[in-house]
């Protein structure tokens, strides 16, 4: 047997990040001003980004370098280890290699801490006093909570309702750490009163949150918003992860077939994934999964369209692969992949062939969430479960097919704090959701009038 854990020292935390839109084959189309349909211009972002980050939304530069500032509080958990998942391999007697890189050592738990330091710290150098933002199951809300106290700012998080009931603990943590954090749909905004008024029982959704927090963070001149997910930035930002783990995998001395992520805006896939993909556009053989719950089937079912990020249309037109943005998803328990769109990025990669799309059912990601933690040990966040699941099929096909694949996946946190959803599926509380097409169309209704991309796909 080989090593476990594949450290990397300190000094090899990568000094840059990768930005990917310098290598695409085909440019992403712009996001759009919806008043006006023209191309967004930076000015249309400034009420509610820093410049900093606005320059790197748009930004063609290959690498970007880390502010000092950064690496230092990257440290407090970076580089995190990649896992050799032996048992994991013998429990389902395959001869492939299942590699795993664990961003669940994050003091907050998961990969989101990778970007919510970096625009923490653009909005401090900015002058920013305070951010607001959304949460799905409280993981991005937690690691943004964390990172506003390490640079002294306020934090204001609205979290989706449905998850606030069933993840008190995530909660919690956001208080721990001074950060501010109500349920939403709330009575606080206009955006929330107004979903409230058609829907007293409306279990939210990203969509909803987003309104609330754009909204919130317009209202204050001291304010800006931060995003979790979804944009070009915070891929950019999650590029640490990928980086450290081509050099992890060149000292393990193997090189992935497949490339396995889940996928809600598609931050954490995108962070380990895209300096493969860069691989992959210039000539390697490698197969990369982004996996959606079937019950939120937004690459593999929805169209690619504009649409906006939010609900109640505050944000600019997005080119993406989107379910409408009135789509509320099933509560299912992973509530951070529970959104009606995804990262321009990831939906234009889709298009080009580059990146596999999978849609799994909820209780094979719990199975394989239960399998993972009695082989390797480590419970496994109800997302993450996901791209667990896609890693078992894969492990398994290549037992029928006899060949000795490699598979890395990103395990993009713990699910220590989600033992409620594990316990609603051991006791035969959970069901699968396929979302049926007329509910589809019927969701799909309301972009029907914006404008379409060149490479519309309806
Ligand atoms: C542990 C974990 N994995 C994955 C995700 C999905 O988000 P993203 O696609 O932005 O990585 C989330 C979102 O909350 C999460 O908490």
């Amino acid at each position: 047997m080989g090593g476990k854990k594949i450290f990397l020292p300190e000094s090899e935390l990568p000094r840059q990040w990768y930005n990917i839109a310098a290598d695409m084959p085909t440019p992403m189309e712009p996001p759009l001003n919806p008043g006006t349909g023209e191309p967004l211009g930076p000015d249309d972002l400034a009420p509610i980004f820093p410049m900093p980050i606005i320059e790197q939304e748009v930004s063609q530069e290959r690498w970007i370098d880390i502010p000092e500032e950064v690496l230092e509080k990257y440290l407090y958990w970076r580089p995190t280890p990649l896992y050799r998942a032996y048992q994991l391999e013998k429990h389902l007697e395959t001869p492939a290699k299942i590699y795993f890189k664990n961003e669940g050592v994050s003091p907050a738990g998961s990969h989101k801490p990778n970007t919510a330091i970096a625009q923490a710290y653009y909005n401090k150098i900015s002058g920013t006093k305070r951010i607001t933002t959304e949460t799905g199951a409280g993981q991005w809300g937690s690691a943004l909570a964390m990172c506003c106290a390490m640079f002294g700012l306020e934090c204001d998080v609205w979290m989706v309702k449905i998850s606030y009931n069933q993840k008190p603990y995530r909660r919690i943590m956001m208080e721990t750490w001074g950060a501010k954090c109500v349920a939403s749909p709330s009575t606080l905004t206009k955006a929330g009163q107004k979903i409230l008024d058609q829907d007293p029982d409306s279990p939210g959704s990203l969509g909803i949150a987003i309104s609330e927090a754009v909204e919130a963070a317009v209202m204050d001149e001291n304010a800006k918003y931060a995003l979790g997910s979804v944009l070009n930035h915070v891929m950019l930002h999650q590029t640490v992860n990928g980086l450290e783990t081509q050099k992890q995998m060149a000292i393990a001395g193997d090189y992935p077939d497949v490339v396995i992520g889940c996928c809600g805006g598609g931050s954490n896939f995108a962070g380990n994934c895209f300096p493969f993909v860069r691989d992959k556009i210039y000539g390697k053989n490698i197969d990369i999964i982004a996996v959606e719950p079937a019950s939120c089937p937004t690459m593999t079912r929805g169209p690619f369209a504009y649409d906006f990020g939010d609900t109640v249309q505050m944000t600019p037109l997005l080119p993406m692969h989107t379910l409408g943005h009135g789509f509320v998803p099933e509560p299912i328990h992973a509530g951070g992949l529970r959104y009606h769109g995804m990262a321009p990025i990831i939906s234009q990669l889709v298009l080009d062939n580059l990146i596999r799309p999978m849609a799994i059912q909820q209780l094979e990601t719990f199975q394989a969430g239960i399998t993972f933690a009695r082989t390797e040990g480590f419970i496994s966040a109800p997302e993450t479960n996901h791209a667990i699941a896609v890693v078992i099929q894969e492990a398994l096909k290549a037992k029928e097919e006899g060949k000795e694949k490699v598979i890395l996946f990103n395990w993009s946190g713990h699910g220590l704090v989600d033992m409620a959803a594990y316990e609603a599926y051991m006791s035969g509380k959970l069901v699968d959701h396929t979302l049926a097409e007329d509910e589809i169309q019927r969701a799909l209704e309301n972009i029907a009038s914006l404008p379409r991309p060149k490479q519309y796909t309806g």
